[in-house]
């Protein structure tokens, strides 16, 4: 097999490229450029959000593209988050002119809400006191007016548990085309992952590389014996064999990068692919969350006591 797996098509019937570059703590300053690079090598996907805190720089950039007829809009793919202080229905289509005003766009090809809990109005920070009650179906029914409205082509959701999905799935009127969730080889969401393929949700994968540059998370998946041996039988980085691992389970992938090397290198995963007697290995790889969101439980002014309260298990 080496199917190019260019791209996933979602339940709205758009085609999302497979491969889309990752912002989150891309600095001011480099995200940029980082945008720049990645388009000129091929990417058609950038993956953005509100709190990254770098939306206006990534939009000046984006203009410039468009200007020196370097790319179209119609052929990018760009992806935004609805933060967390944001899910009162009045203030999501607010949230979402905000992004569309700093990426200096008209629309977004999808808008995902960020996570399955609240935080109060105008609060900056993860301080417990900022936690608020989520209503996850009053602020779904703002992002389908958006979805109506076209200034978001799809909508999603990110970082729910297969239940919280479940629960969205009964009471959507328009269904999540996309869920956004940590996935890589030593987080693989099995059982989500399942539930997505029964119900028609693509599964996209952040943190695919395991984000080894995140000092607060464990361990280093590029290092696991399973991708370092793939790699060297494929003659390929680890890096590459990871993101392919996630292609060929069907899900897309955002690697972040903010170096023109390993730019290209996270591009180069297409025309070749992990034979299935090597992908089987991957099942045996140890399981562990890296981003548990412990940030968003607390004895009392949280409605998630525990962690494994908040992913209803799946931790
Ligand atoms: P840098 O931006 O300096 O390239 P993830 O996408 O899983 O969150 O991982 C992002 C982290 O992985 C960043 O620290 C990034 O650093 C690093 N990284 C990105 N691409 C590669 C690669 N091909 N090999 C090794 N590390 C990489």
């Amino acid at each position: 097999m080496s199917d190019d797996i260019r791209f996933f098509q979602l339940n709205t019937g758009a085609k999302m490229p497979s491969v889309g570059l990752g912002t989150w703590q891309s600095d001011p300053g480099l995200v940029g450029q980082a945008v720049a690079i990645a388009i000129k090598v091929g990417y058609r996907h950038i993956d953005c959000a509100q709190v990254y805190g770098n939306e206006e720089e990534i939009g000046i950039v984006l203009k410039k593209l468009f200007d020196d007829g370097v790319v179209k809009r119609e052929d990018l793919w760009i992806t935004s988050k609805l933060w967390c202080t944001d899910h009162a229905p009045e203030d999501v289509p607010e949230a979402l002119n905000r992004t569309l005003k700093d990426l200096q766009l008209d629309y977004v090809d999808l808008y995902l809400i960020h996570w399955p809990m609240s935080m109060k109005k105008g609060s900056v920070g993860f301080k417990p006191e900022n936690l608020a009650q989520p209503d996850i179906p009053s602020t779904w029914r703002a992002m389908e007016a958006l979805y109506d409205s076209g200034k978001a082509r799809a909508i999603g959701v990110s970082n729910f548990s297969t239940k919280k999905l479940g629960d969205l799935l009964e009471v959507a009127r328009v269904p999540p085309a996309v869920i956004q969730v940590e996935c890589h080889p030593s987080w693989q969401q099995s059982k989500l992952h399942a539930f997505c393929k029964s119900k028609g949700v693509h599964l996209t994968g952040f943190s695919p590389l395991g984000s080894p540059g995140t000092t607060w998370f464990k361990g280093d998946i590029l290092k696991h014996p399973v991708l370092t041996m793939a790699a060297e039988k494929l003659g390929k980085s680890p890096a590459q064999v990871a993101l392919r691992w996630g292609l060929q389970m069907g899900h897309s992938v955002l690697p972040k990068s903010t170096s023109e090397s390993r730019i290209k290198e996270n591009f180069d995963v297409f025309g070749w692919s992990t034979p299935e007697d090597l992908f089987a290995k991957f099942s045996e790889i140890e399981q562990a969350r890296l981003m548990t969101a412990s940030f968003f439980v607390h004895d009392t002014l949280s409605p998630y006591k525990t962690v494994e309260e908040f992913w209803d298990g799946e931790i």
